[in-house]
C-alpha cells in the first residue's frame, strides 16, 4: 500500500490544455473518487497517475518515489475499466492468472493468489467459465479479481459500473466499498456519479474543466460546498439556486417575496441564494409558491413549483395531495448564500 501524490499537474493534448495543475493528496489506505461532468479530465488524470499518459508538467508520487518517468507495470499500480477488458477465449481463471504469469510468478503461488482473490469476490465456482458465459456483473469481477491478485500499491477504477445496470451498480459498489475495507489498498476511483462519488469515497475530488473545485469528505461537501458548482453537483436531487439581493433584515428575491436572514454580506449586494430540496418544508410561515408538477415516489414526495418565477424542487417526507396551479408555502430551512459574479459561498 502507498499514498499518493499530485503536485501541480497538468496536461496538453498538442496545444489544448486539458487538466491545468492538480495538487492531490491521498492517503495510504484511502478511498479517494474523483468526480465531475463528462470531459473535466478525470480519466485523463488517472490515466497519468497509471502511466498510460504522459505527465505535462508537475510531478505523480506513488509511495514517496516520484514516478513521472516510470512505465505504467513500474508503478506497481492495477487499473479496472468500464469495460471489462477481459481476454475472451480465456477462462476466469486465466485472465485472473494472466498477469502474474507474464511476471514470472510461480506455479504454487499463482494458484494461491487466484484462489484467494476468487474466494474474496464469489468466483470460485466460476473458474472455468469463459467470459461470454458470465453476467456482467460477473465479468467487473473477474476484472476485479485481476486487479487484486497482482497485490499492487494502488488500484485505479475508471468508471467501472457504467455498464451495469442500475440495480447492479448499487449491488456492486457495495461489494467494491466492502471489499476495500477488507484490502485497505490505496484507491483512486473516477465516475461522473454524485451518488457513487458520495457512498463510496473517504474522500471526494470534484472537479471541473480540468480543474479541482473542492477536495472533502462526501459530508464536507454536502455540508459547506465551496463554490456554486460543487453546491450544485454534489445532493440529489440537486440544490436549487435563486438569485435575490441583500437588503433590510434578508433577501430580496423578486416578485415582492423577501426572506429574512442574518448575514455579514453587504447591503444591496446580489447573491444566488442556495437551497436543498431536502431543506424546503412546506409550513404557513413559508414563501409563497405555486405548484408545477407532484410526483410521489412512495417514500417522499417531490413538489416542482415556480418561488419568486424560479423553478424549485422541494421534497418532503409528507404526502400531500396538491395540485398544479395551487398556491403553497415553503420554508428553507438551512440556506447557502454564494456571489453571482465568482460563484464563492459567501459566509
Ligand atoms: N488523446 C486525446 N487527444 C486529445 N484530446 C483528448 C485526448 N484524450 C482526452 N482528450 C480531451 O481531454 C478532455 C478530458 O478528457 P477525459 O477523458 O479525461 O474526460 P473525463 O472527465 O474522463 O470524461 P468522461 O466522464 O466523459 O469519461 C476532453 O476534453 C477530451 O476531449
Ligand atoms: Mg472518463
Amino acid at each position: 500500500m502507498a499514498a499518493v501524490a499530485l503536485r501541480g499537474v497538468h496536461k496538453s493534448f498538442g496545444s489544448t490544455a486539458v487538466v491545468h495543475g492538480v495538487d492531490l493528496g491521498i492517503k495510504d489506505g484511502e478511498f479517494c473518487v474523483l468526480v465531475g461532468p463528462s470531459g473535466c479530465g478525470k480519466s485523463t488524470l488517472l490515466r497519468m497517475i497509471a502511466g498510460l499518459e504522459e505527465i505535462s508538467g508537475g510531478e505523480i508520487d506513488i509511495g514517496g518515489r516520484v514516478v513521472n518517468n516510470l512505465a505504467p507495470k513500474e508503478r506497481d499500480i492495477a487499473m479496472v475499466f468500464q469495460n471489462y477488458a477481459l481476454y475472451p477465449h480465456m477462462t476466469v481463471r486465466d485472465n485472473m492468472a494472466f498477469s502474474l504469469k507474464l511476471a514470472g510468478v510461480a506455479k504454487e503461488q499463482l494458484e494461491q493468489r487466484v484462489a484467494d482473490a476468487a474466494g474474496i469476490l464469489g468466483l470460485t465456482e466460476y473458474l472455468e467459465r469463459y467470459p461470454r458465459q458470465l453476467s456482467g456483473g460477473q465479468r467487473q469481477r473477474v476484472a476485479m479479481g485481476r486487479a487484486i491478485v497482482r497485490k499492487p500499491q494502488v488500484f485505479l477504477f475508471d468508471e467501472p459500473l457504467s455498464n451495469l445496470d442500475a440495480k447492479l451498480r448499487v449491488a456492486m459498489r457495495t461489494e467494491i466499498k466492502s471489499l476495500h475495507q477488507r484490502l485497505k489498498t490505496t484507491s483512486v476511483y473516477v465516475t461522473h456519479d454524485q451518488i457513487e462519488a458520495m457512498t463510496m469515497a473517504d474522500k471526494i475530488v470534484v472537479m471541473n474543466a480540468g480543474k479541482v473545485e473542492q477536495i472533502g469528505t462526501p459530508l464536507e461537501l454536502y455540508d459547506n460546498p465551496a463554490n456554486l458548482f460543487v453546491a450544485g453537483f454534489i445532493g440529489s436531487p440537486a440544490m436549487n439556486f435563486i438569485p435575490g439581493k441583500i437588503s433590510g433584515a434578508g433577501i430580496d428575491l423578486g416578485s415582492g417575496i423577501s426572506l429574512p436572514l442574518k448575514t455579514d454580506v453587504k447591503g444591496g449586494s446580489s447573491v444566488i441564494l442556495g437551497v436543498r430540496p431536502e431543506h424546503l418544508a412546506v409550513s404557513p410561515q413559508g414563501l409563497p409558491a405555486e405548484v408545477v408538477v407532484v410526483e410521489p415516489t412512495g417514500a417522499d414526495t417531490q413538489i416542482f413549483c415556480k418561488l419568486a418565477g424560479v423553478d424549485v424542487n422541494a421534497v418532503v417526507r409528507e404526502r400531500h395531495e396538491f395540485h398544479p396551479g395551487e398556491s403553497i408555502r415553503l420554508a428553507p430551512q438551512a440556506t447557502f448564500l454564494f456571489d453571482p459574479a465568482s460563484g464563492a459561498r459567501l459566509a
